[in-house]
Formats: C-alpha cells, structure tokens, sequence
C-alpha cells in the first residue's frame, strides 16, 4: 500500500451512472484519490472515464486482477460501481490480495450474497470493505443524529423517510429487472433508508410491507415499509420507508421525538427545520448533503491506510442488515 502523502490509487469497477459521483469525488479530494484504472465490458463507458483520469481501460473484472498481479497496475482500492449481481468475485479477489474495497449499494442482491461477502470479509479483516451507504456522509444527517443524542426532540418516537421519484423509463432499465436488481424500487433506494434507519435509529427489523407494480414482470413500483428498531438505545422505534418511481419526487427524512422534530429535505440542501412540539419552526443552517460522495471515498481511503478509524463507514454488517430487511419487505409483500 502506498505510503500516506501519495494519492490513493483507485480503480473503478463499472463506469456507468454512478462512477460519475465517485469520479467527482476524486476531482475534488485535492490530489488525495487517483485514478489507476477503470473496468467495463462497455468499452465506450471505460474509455470516457479512464480519458478524463488518464487511467488505462479494462474490459473485465479478471483483466483487473491480472494486470494488478502483474504489477502493470498499482492499486490502493476498487470501487464497485456495477449493478449489484458484480460484487461477490471481486470483493473476494480484492479482499485477498489485500486490497480495499468500497462497493456501491445494495451489499448484494440478496442476503444470501450479502452473507457470503460478510463471510469474506470477516476472513480478512486487515483489508476495508466498506459499503457506500453515502447519506452516513451527509452532513445533515450527521446533525440530525447529533442533535437528538443532545434530545433537541425530546425522546425519539419516530423515523420517516421518502426517497421517491416519477421516472416512468425505470421500467425499462435493469433496477426494475429483478434478476440483475434483487427487486424494484425498495431494494433501489429502500435499501439507503433502511441504512438510514440503522444509522439514526437502529438494526431495522420489518413489520408490514405492501408493494405495489405498475409493470408486469418488473419489481415493485413503489414500496411501503414499516419497520422497528429491534435493538439499541431506540429500540422499539418505528419507522416509515416510502420509496416509490412512479410518484411525485420526495427525498425527505423526518425524526419525530416527543418535544419536537427535525425535518430535511434534500432538495432545500442547507435547511435543517425544527419544530417544537407547539410554537413556531426554527431554521438550522446546515452544510448540503452534496459533499456526501467526496467525504465518503476521502474517508475510504484514510481508513483503508489506517489514518482514521472507519468510523461510520458501512460495513458489511450493515450491508447484511439492510439486504436481509430487504428480503423480509419483499416476502412480507407477496403474503399481503
Ligand atoms: N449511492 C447512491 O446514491 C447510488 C445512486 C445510483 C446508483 N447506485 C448504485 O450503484 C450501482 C450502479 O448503478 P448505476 O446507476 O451506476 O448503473 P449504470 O447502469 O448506470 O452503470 C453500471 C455500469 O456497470 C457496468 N458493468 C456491468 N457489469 C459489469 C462487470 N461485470 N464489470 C464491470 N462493469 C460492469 C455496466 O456496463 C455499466 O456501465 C447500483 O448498485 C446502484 O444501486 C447508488
């Protein structure tokens, strides 16, 4: 591994959508993160990105890990950025050479990958894994879980969240094909709330789900999920998860405490609002979730070198909690 004053050398496994957030990030680290290389079978997709990071481009997974073991490419850490059936193989193939890995949500496609990768991992617990739950990076959420510890809102009594979008083409893409996605729109972005709800709350463990499809043979279209803390401070909490792609756009978290709330929604970035339980609302200025990417893949990278701690960088635990909380909706909502 290289020495701290280097940059960390980075390769990205999948250069679609969301390596965008990640490349951002390395933009922005200062020099901290580099590029070493980027995977994709779409060749068009590997070369954009490897152009803009003057990084070679691979048309595998297995060509990654051969020009890593012959020493063509030096590399601190893998990001996964591919859907979510790429990240057994070469998180094992990373974690064995030592190497750091940061996958996108969801773990796996299913708990019972998720399980293998916690397998994995905790048979090598000298590399980082870490489990890109970005909104842990937010820096309103990290205000939200301050204050109620400080009991701005007296005792916590509530969790909810929507994250919720009208995106008719979703029915077309792979996150709705639930061969190459594990489900529909809950383990899409229900799988962050329910990060979110163990992050702010605790371990969630489902009570209800119903979901709905508007599209024959995809995954649910919109999902309503109720779970419970089922351990810790807040145990016994509940919480509500919305998550839906055929609906008007809401990405909104609200703690209900018994003096008051907090409430933030993304889309007003800097505004944390607090209401008392009678009187009127108080606007806390806070820094804009935008940051969160950049801070999440800094924070990787220290703590894959042992500079920091891993802190509140998800871990495969984490990804395991929210892969099985997803399976429990998911049965849960065919019973119903
Ligand atoms: N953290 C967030 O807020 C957030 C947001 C969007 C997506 N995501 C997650 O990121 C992952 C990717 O989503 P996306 O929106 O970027 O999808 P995408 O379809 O835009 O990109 C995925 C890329 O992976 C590539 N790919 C497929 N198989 C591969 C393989 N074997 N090796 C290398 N590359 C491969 C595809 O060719 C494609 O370019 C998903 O798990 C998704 O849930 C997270």
């Amino acid at each position: 591994m290289s020495d701290s004053k280097q940059s960390f050398a980075l390769a990205f496994i999948g250069a679609g959508g969301i390596s965008g957030a990640h490349a951002g990030a390395v933009k922005d680290s200062g020099g901290q993160l580099s590029v070493a290389a980027v995977v994709d079978p779409n060749a068009e997709a590997a070369n954009k990105l490897a152009a803009e990071h003057d990084a070679p481009a691979l048309g595998s997974v297995q060509a990654l890990f051969e020009a890593i073991d012959r020493k063509d490419v030096s590399v601190d850490g893998i990001v996964i950025c591919t859907p979510p059936t790429v990240r057994v193989g070469p998180v094992r193939e990373a974690l064995q050479r030592g190497i750091a890995v940061l996958t996108e949500k969801p773990i796996a496609i299913n708990a019972e990958d998720a399980a293998r990768i916690a397998e994995i991992a905790d048979a090598h617990p000298d590399a980082l894994l870490g489990v890109a739950y970005c909104h842990r990076f937010a820096p309103p959420v990290i205000r939200m879980k301050q204050l109620v510890s400080e009991g701005k809102i007296g005792r916590l009594s509530r969790f909810e969240n929507a994250f919720a979008f009208h995106h008719p083409p979703m029915s077309e893409k792979w996150m709705s094909d639930p061969t190459l996605s594990g489900g529909g729109s809950f383990i899409d972005t229900g799988c962050h709330s329910l990060d979110l709800f163990r992050y702010l709350v605790g371990p969630a463990q489902v009570v209800g789900s119903v979901f709905d499809s508007d599209w024959e043979g995809r995954g649910e279209s919109s999902a309503t999920v109720l779970v419970k803390a089922s351990e810790g401070d807040h145990a016994g909490i509940g919480g509500v998860i919305l998550a839906g792609w055929l609906e008007p756009e809401r990405f909104t978290i609200d703690l209900v405490g018994t003096n008051g709330s907090l409430h933030y929604d993304y889309t007003k970035p800097t505004e944390l609002v607090y209401r008392p339980g009678i009187g009127e609302p108080e606007m806390i200025e806070v820094e804009s979730h935008e940051v969160r990417f950049t801070r999440q893949l800094i924070h990787f990278a220290r703590a894959a070198r042992g500079d920091t701690p891993r802190g509140d960088l998800a871990d495969a635990r984490d990804g395991l909690g929210a892969a099985e909380a997803v399976d429990s909706a998911t049965k849960a909502a065919k019973v119903i």
